[in-house]
């Protein structure tokens, strides 16, 4: 399965979702995350991020590696997104930080 990584966060840029085949993107305040059940892994959505946040799960970068459970856990909660829309007013800027994990609003 693709897992969605910590650069999305405060982005959300959503170019990944208009790709999917099988809408298993699910969205949060700041943040997408993708449903392990649904994904098909086509790899499809992960060229289109322009933050590279979206990975297989066999290579989430070192440190990340909560991410694949937090995109299960989450895509439980929130509401499947379907069709992209605008990034969040601030995502050039937050698009070049790093270490944004304790901004990940639920
Ligand atoms: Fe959707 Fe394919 Fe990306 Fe999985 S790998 S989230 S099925 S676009
Ligand atoms: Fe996030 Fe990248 Fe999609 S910033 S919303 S994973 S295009």
């Amino acid at each position: 399965t693709f897992v969605v990584t910590e650069a999305c966060i405060r982005c959300k840029y959503t170019d990944c979702v208009s790709v999917c085949p099988v809408d298993c993107f699910h969205e949060g305040p700041n943040f997408l995350v993708i449903d392990p059940a649904v994904c098909i892994d086509c790899a499809v959505c992960a060229p289109e991020c322009p933050v590279g946040a979206i990975v297989a799960d066999s290579d989430v970068p070192a440190g990340q590696e909560h991410f694949v459970d937090l995109n299960a856990r989450y895509a439980a909660q929130w509401p499947v997104i379907s069709q992209a829309r605008e990034p969040l007013p601030d995502a050039e800027h937050w698009a070049s930080v790093s270490g944004k994990l304790d901004h990940l609003a639920e």
